[in-house]
């Protein structure tokens, strides 16, 4: 991280944990219930919000190789993305040109072609079509017309971003601003490897699961036997940093020990997790020896339902039999804390929502990430264009405005 944000984040978590303070959005916010279980709203989410922007799917460590594959589906689309020879990646709607049949049936790979399972047309890494078995039947086709759909591609920062729609615009260092830019780029999150990594389809709108990741509020009290003692409830530092992105810090206990040293010299990573919100899909959580990406994805038709991949990476993979074990017990604690205890609520409560008679959740001034996010999703659901959180008045505690009543009713 970089020096002056430290210096920046220390005098303030000082500030917050001696005031028993913390950021707080202007007012409180009001959420529709029917945001997390609507069908049309959610059709229209994912259509404005999923569809038509830059989504994380992978870890460059994933595919290190010339000819390295893997494929997802992410909203119902299969993708299919190719280290190619250059270096460079390309996505491909994971469909042949045929009858449309999937192409590739493995999760992963290393192929110089792709052979479809239905009538074996075959297509190269680049995605240009290979060889059509009986071809005097498609005499009349220009094969060149028939290569892979090609979805935009875009890999920086170690992440791979795809966009589901062809030929859209797709510039990442753009989407998420200067500063976010230079903040993802002082980790050196691409020199990492992907050591962890489990995929879970649940019963909850994917706003469920983003909602608890951008959570400080509820930490003592879902996490009290696993990390909640280890953390300040209810503390955080809430960081716009671009047009679709921010920085949430939430700090340790351990913060109490820094107390009385000089912001401009003390080592904050120590203390904190630094989580950076990367609308709409990707949440990165950067602690001192390892780092997380989690996605999240909506299900392509259920609101209901999403499907979560949690990653964890480090810097070298584990040298020794101790090391791995200590990898172990840590992922094995981060799923136990995010599956059984933050999901155990969120899946319950997408089962209660819908027949409630509540009409309105309520987002707290403490709960500003989250007013952050729905602030975003209301403005580009209802087309409003994107929502400018307003830049808080005082230095500290921060108090973030403009965001009560931004479409909030979409
Ligand atoms: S559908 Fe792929 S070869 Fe026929
Ligand atoms: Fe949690």
């Amino acid at each position: 991280m970089q020096r002056h944000v430290q210096t920046e984040l220390a005098a303030r978590f000082l500030e917050y944990i001696n005031g028993h303070t913390t950021d707080y959005a202007e007012a409180e916010m009001e959420i529709p219930a029917k945001t997390y279980f609507d069908r049309e709203y959610n059709d229209a989410e994912r259509e404005k919000v999923f569809r038509t922007r830059p989504i994380v799917i992978a870890h460059s460590s994933e595919l290190p190789n010339a000819d390295d594959f893997i494929t997802r589906d992410l909203i119902g689309t299969s993708v299919l993305l190719v280290r190619q020879r250059d270096g460079r990646l390309k996505a491909f709607s994971n469909v042949c040109r045929h009858r449309g049949a999937k192409l590739a049936l493995e999760e992963k790979g290393c192929a110089h072609r792709f052979k479809c399972p239905y009538h074996a047309w075959s297509y190269n890494a680049d995605g240009t079509l290979r060889s059509i078995p009986f071809g005097e039947g498609f005499g009349g086709i220009d094969r060149s017309e028939y290569g892979l759909i090609e979805l935009p591609v875009d890999e920086r920062h170690g992440m791979i971003w795809v966009v589901l729609t062809p030929g859209a615009p797709l510039d990442i260092a753009d989407q998420i601003g200067e500063d976010m830019d230079a903040e993802l780029a002082s980790f050196e999150l691409d020199q990492y490897t992907l050591v962890r990594e489990a995929t879970y389809d649940e019963p909850m709108n994917w706003k469920v699961v983003a909602d608890g990741f951008m959570d400080p509020y509820h930490l003592q009290f879902v996490h009290p036997k696993t990390v909640g003692p280890f953390f300040n409830t209810n503390v955080y530092a809430l960081d716009v940093l671009g047009p679709n992105a921010a920085r949430l810090v939430v700090s340790r206990r351990s913060m109490h020990t820094i107390k009385g040293e000089d912001p401009a010299t003390v080592d904050l990573m120590p203390h904190i997790i630094s989580n950076y919100i990367l609308l709409p899909n990707t949440f990165v959580a950067v602690e001192p020896n390892h780092f997380e990406i989690w996605t999240i994805s909506p299900h392509a038709t259920d609101p209901a339902r999403s499907t979560t991949t949690l990653r964890f990476l480090l810097r070298e993979p584990p040298k020794d039999e101790k090391e791995e074990q200590y990898l172990e017990k840590n992922w094995k604690l981060l799923v136990h804390t995010v599956v059984d205890e933050d999901w155990g609520v969120g899946r319950a409560l997408q089962q209660g929502l819908p027949l409630s008679n509540i009409e309105k959740t309520l987002s707290g001034r403490n709960e500003a990430p989250i007013q952050f996010l729905h602030g975003k999703l209301a403005a580009l659901v209802s087309d409003d264009g994107d929502l400018e959180m307003a830049p808080p008045e005082t230095p500290y505690p921060r108090r973030y405005g403009n965001l009560v009543g931004s479409g909030t009713e979409g």
